[in-house]
């Protein structure tokens, strides 16, 4: 052990403890940073032999608890793997090592008039290994699809230091089975990631942004597939309603617009595209129906330090409530047209169960993001009541054909919620495939399957 990159110290050990899930910590015997494939390759093996429990970390910005070492062991942080091999402007693909963060990795290929679209809040602390560990999804899933539409390959390694290499630098493949996709949303259970291809786009050359305000958070997101409907298919369409709004003026100290706070439900909504005369013509016709849908004011981002402040808003929102105190994050996502309902159905649980709720998300795919927050609910309410609440709720989104992930994954909070979505025999396949590449269960135990 004593040439692997590995600390020990109580200090870096309790730094990663955690991620941004609730304020749930569990501190890693060890804290391994391997910088080439083959360190990492080291690190698994020496664990492997020694059964330590190995839990591969991004930016540790996950909010379902993936990298939080529960059963002890070592985490394995891929943040110095952090190297962009490749920027393919003909081929248009990226190959780049799991660490890089999201952020630098936009910025780098829109310096050379490329696109990679997936885009979380957090991408910038965030990193590309993280986001195909979770499917991470973010603001523009609506048009361009979740990071799994992007990853065509990856390399890593099995628990037990196996080398692994899957998918080609081509958007098309259909040989044998599809073992990237199977790794996109695996939550660091099936294989290391250390390096991944990805597929680029070109960038689109212009984006008009727009906030339109509606009196109601239902009317709101009753506009979202009246917006679709009219053919336009947007980059974007963001919802925050009121409670949502004031947090993130709070916690940025900055106010967004003089009387935003009237608004029961605002949309964010982008379009982009390579002529801005269309764009133009399609953001007046999105205002139009909203204005159909009641909306009472609507804003033009005149700037792009204009539309920087609307998004630093919108982006802030998790990390805000956050802030204000002990809350738990739901991550549902449900056919578009049953948000208005979804929303209704949170609000009826608040009263049911006693507890305030905030809520906002990328409603243009269906995903709201509801935070229940503690207050000053007593221990045993908490504990007791608050997870009933979430099963009806997850209850409810199942029921209308949705998902109680949309994007942060399952990890280490979600998973006694399984069996709701899944069959027993359904569970069974996914523990039959882990057991597949993880025979003695050491990589990432105890995340998305119930004890
Ligand atoms: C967001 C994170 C919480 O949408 O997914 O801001
Ligand atoms: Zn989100």
């Amino acid at each position: 052990m004593d040439n692997l990159p590995v600390e020990t110290s109580l200090e870096i050990r309790e730094k990663y403890s955690h991620d941004w899930t609730e304020d749930l910590r569990f501190v890693p015997d060890a804290v391994a940073f391997p910088d080439t494939p083959e360190t990492l390759q080291q690190v698994l093996r020496y664990a492997y032999t020694h059964d330590i429990p190995i839990i591969p970390a991004g930016g540790r910005t996950g909010l379902s608890g993936g990298m939080l070492p529960v059963k002890g062991g070592w985490v394995v942080s891929l943040e110095k793997l952090n190297r962009i091999l490749l920027i393919d402007t003909q081929n248009l693909i990226a190959v780049v090592q799991a660490g890089v963060i999201t952020q630098t990795l936009h910025e780098s290929v829109e310096a050379v008039g490329l696109f990679y679209p997936p885009d979380p809040s957090s991408r910038g602390s965030c990193t590309i290994g993280g986001n195909i560990a979770h499917n991470a999804g973010g603001v523009r899933a609506i048009k361009y699809g979740t990071t799994r539409e992007y990853v065509l390959g990856i390399e890593g390694f099995l628990p037990n230091g196996t080398p692994i290499r899957t998918g080609t630098h081509t958007l098309k493949n259909s040989t044998g089975y599809n073992l990237t996709q199977l790794f996109v949303g695996s939550e660091g259970t099936l294989v290391v990631i250390h390096t991944a291809i990805l597929k680029l786009l070109p960038k689109p050359a212009h984006v008009q942004t727009l906030l339109l305000g509606f009196p109601e958070a239902r009317s709101a997101i009753q506009a979202v597939v009246k917006i679709l409907q009219s053919g336009i298919l947007p980059a974007a369409i963001e919802f925050m309603e009121r409670d949502a709004v004031r947090f993130g003026q709070a916690y940025l100290g900055e106010m967004l617009q003089p009387g935003i706070e009237e608004f029961g439900g605002l949309l964010l909504v982008e379009v982009d595209g390579n002529h801005w005369e269309t764009l133009e013509k399609e953001a007046a016709q999105i205002e139009e129906i909203a204005w159909q849908s009641g909306a009472l004011q609507s804003w033009y981002a005149q700037s792009s330090a204009e539309r920087e402040k609307l998004w630093r808003l919108r982006r802030c929102l998790g990390i805000a409530v956050k802030s204000s105190g002990p809350y738990k994050e739901e991550d549902t996502v449900v056919p578009r047209t049953v948000l208005p309902d979804l929303l209704d159905k949170v609000k009826e649980l608040g009263k049911k169960y006693n507890f305030r709720s905030v809520c906002y998300g990328h409603v243009g795919d269906g995903n709201l993001h509801v935070n229940i927050l503690r207050d000053a609910l007593p221990k045993e309410a908490w504990e007791n009541d608050i997870p009933k609440a979430v099963e009806e709720l997850f209850r409810f989104v199942i029921a209308h054909r949705g998902a109680i992930s949309g994007e942060h994954g399952i990890g280490w909070v979600q998973r006694r919620y399984m069996p709701l979505q899944f069959s027993p025999v359904e569970l069974a396949l996914m523990k039959g495939l882990k057991a597949v590449f993880d025979p003695k269960g050491l990589l990432n135990p105890g995340k998305i399957f119930p004890d």
